[in-house]
């Protein structure tokens, strides 16, 4: 079976890439694998040139296979497109999701309560095993709630509120998720070109 590799070390993205690629003939698999992998920097300005670079890194250590990264993010327009590429990190180097979530709400609250609106975004940029890119991007609009709830996914999705829905990602649940999410319209792009 051909192997695909995933430049990630996020377990909620992992889980969500192998559950929405799973019939698609391949063995995933991440850097974790590998005893000698260092993820690289994101020193890219946009979600597209640090998914370029995830990938690329991880074609220089396998170029025989198929090889994708991501990079994704929560984009509010009352934060001037922040968290933005800084959504991992938002709160500081080491901030864990509930962190940066606290940071959003509070920002928010400060800048702009009334307009929540804000949208998630994937890119993705897929090599494969003959050197040809891909990218494969997708967003879903939505807003940022008042306060976390739910307890499913990762990340912002205790506070993303998707169009047209009055309950968080986290409280609608992965099988929502899954069909709806930036990820998930990004990696139905990405199906046509595997
Ligand atoms: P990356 O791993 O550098 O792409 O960082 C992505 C960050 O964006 C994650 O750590 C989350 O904070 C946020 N994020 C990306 N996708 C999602 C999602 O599907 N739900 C909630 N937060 C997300």
């Amino acid at each position: 079976m051909n192997e695909l590799w995933i430049a990630t070390s996020n377990k909620g993205k992992l889980v969500e890439f192998k559950t929405l690629l799973n019939n698609s003939n391949f063995l995933f698999k991440s850097p974790a694998e590998l005893k000698t992998y260092y993820s690289p920097e994101e020193t890219g300005k946009t979600f597209e040139e640090n998914a370029r670079i995830k990938a690329k890194s991880l074609n220089s250590v396998k170029s025989d296979c198929w090889v994708i990264g991501e990079d994704s993010g929560l984009v509010v327009d009352g934060l001037e497109g922040y968290p933005g590429i800084f959504s991992a990190r938002y709160a500081g180097d080491n901030a864990g999701d509930s962190e940066n979530v606290a940071k959003v709400l509070k920002m928010l609250g400060l800048r702009s309560p009334q307009n929540r609106k804000a949208k998630m975004v994937s890119c993705i940029v897929a090599i494969s095993p003959s050197g040809e890119e891909y990218v494969c991007e997708g967003t879903v609009e939505g807003e940022i709630s008042k306060k976390v709830s739910g307890s499913e996914g990762f990340g912002y999705d205790v506070c993303f509120i998707p169009e047209g829905e009055s309950k968080t990602f986290a409280e609608l649940g992965m099988a929502f998720k899954n069909k709806t999410s930036h990820r998930a319209r990004a990696i139905f792009k990405l199906k046509e070109v595997l």
